[in-house]
């Protein structure tokens, strides 16, 4: 038989040239937020006068659609919505909908800042919604109002956090990117908080994506170190990955109060197994997070391309890509310095 891309059981799963499958679409729906954490969207840089897209440049529900349906039939299986903020597009829990119906698409889930999703955590999961993940980076008021750039209330992203385990959108993942000196000392704060219920803290190390967040190497805390803090105080053990490519490592805590994941991309590189592709709310597709620059998948959707058009082109993308910049991180910031990446309100984490 011949697989077609509607013959999602059999799809020709493409492999780059490091052998690694397309497994995941990140999809962001909106290059706008309602927060500006300094390690994102830094205020000085992301004022009033700076020019987001125009609401025409961004996908619409429909080209989102039928382009999932064609990453599908090249191997696709999980989606996750980003931003931006997500939850700043209009009517989102209507594409949630029509996400749902596309054959082979096995997973949907959602990176939010938490602020909205109290009013819309019902209608989300009621469109299929699995999962959410919450950034929240402490529970400490004045440094989430300073790691939020002054937006957004820590009282409303933790209703938002409630509202999401009453609607069932559970495990609720908590993503927490820890700065030295500015949060790493109310780490713990949040894993007590949250431990025994259903909810998993993730420690995200700071990361150098995109040009404007003034990374440097110093404010990293390497994943190891709260490893052993988190240790002393709560004994834990590694336990193995949920599937292939997690870019989460998992510690399970010895007292059955759940578990806590740390996502180092800084100190423990995890390209090996990256099977993740991005595209910006302007239907640019990028195959590494800290990319260069995208392909626009717009022109060709606009310009009336077949499925069977879009699919060459994606293949052909993915079967050259050879991406794999963490691990490389390094030696590419001494070559070249200054590089330009893209920034991650726009292709969304
Ligand atoms: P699930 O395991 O399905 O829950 O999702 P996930 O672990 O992929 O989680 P999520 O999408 O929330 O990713 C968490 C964070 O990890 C992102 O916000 C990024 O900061 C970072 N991250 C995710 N994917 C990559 C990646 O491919 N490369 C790098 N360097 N960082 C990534
Ligand atoms: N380093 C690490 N994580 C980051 N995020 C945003 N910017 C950075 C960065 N520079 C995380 C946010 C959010 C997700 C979209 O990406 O905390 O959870
Ligand atoms: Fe907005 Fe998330 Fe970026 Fe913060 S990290 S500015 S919440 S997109
Ligand atoms: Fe994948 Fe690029 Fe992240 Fe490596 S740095 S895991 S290739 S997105």
């Amino acid at each position: 038989m011949i697989s077609t891309i509607h013959d999602f059981r059999r799809p020709k799963v493409p492999l780059d040239k490091m052998g690694r499958p397309l497994h995941d679409l990140r999809i962001s729906v909106m290059d706008r937020c309602n927060f500006r954490c300094p390690y994102c969207m830094p205020k000085d840089q992301f004022h009033s006068h700076y020019q987001f897209l125009k609401s025409q440049e961004r996908l619409s529900f429909d080209e989102i659609v039928r382009l999932t349906r064609v990453f599908a039939g090249l191997g696709v299986r999980k989606i996750r919505l980003t931003g931006g903020e997500p939850l700043l597009r209009a009517n989102l829990a209507d594409l949630v909908g029509d996400l749902t119906g596309i054959p082979g698409i096995e997973d949907i889930a959602l990176t939010t800042n938490g602020v909205l999703l109290d009013q819309h955590a019902v209608d989300l999961q009621a469109n299929g919604l699995r999962r959410v993940t919450v950034s929240l980076d402490t529970l400490n008021p004045e440094i989430f109002t300073s790691m939020s750039g002054g937006f957004g209330a820590l009282e409303q992203v933790l209703k938002g956090i409630d509202a999401a385990i009453t609607a069932g959108l559970t495990p609720i993942k908590i993503n927490a990117v820890i700065e030295r000196g500015v949060n790493d000392h109310t780490a713990l704060d949040l894993i007590e908080h949250f431990r025994g219920s259903p909810v998993i803290v993730r420690f995200i190390e700071f990361m150098d994506v995109g040009n404007r967040n003034a990374w440097r190497a110093e404010s990293v805390v390497p994943s190891r170190e709260l490893v052993a803090r988190i240790q002393a105080r709560w004994p834990m053990q590694p336990i193995s990955r949920n599937y292939p490519g997690e870019v989460a490592t998992r510690w399970q805590f010895d007292d059955g109060a759940g578990e806590v994941g740390f996502i180092s991309s800084v100190s423990q590189p995890f390209c090996g197994d990256c099977s993740r592709a991005r595209i910006s709310s302007e239907g640019k597709f990028f195959t590494c997070l800290f990319a260069k620059e995208g392909i626009d998948l717009r022109a060709p959707l606009r310009a009336g391309a077949s499925d069977d058009d879009l699919q060459q082109l994606l293949r052909g993308i993915w079967n050259t890509r050879t991406d794999r910049y963490s691990e490389q991180r390094e030696a590419l910031r001494r070559s070249e310095p200054g590089m330009k990446k893209i920034e991650m309100y726009y292709i969304g984490g």
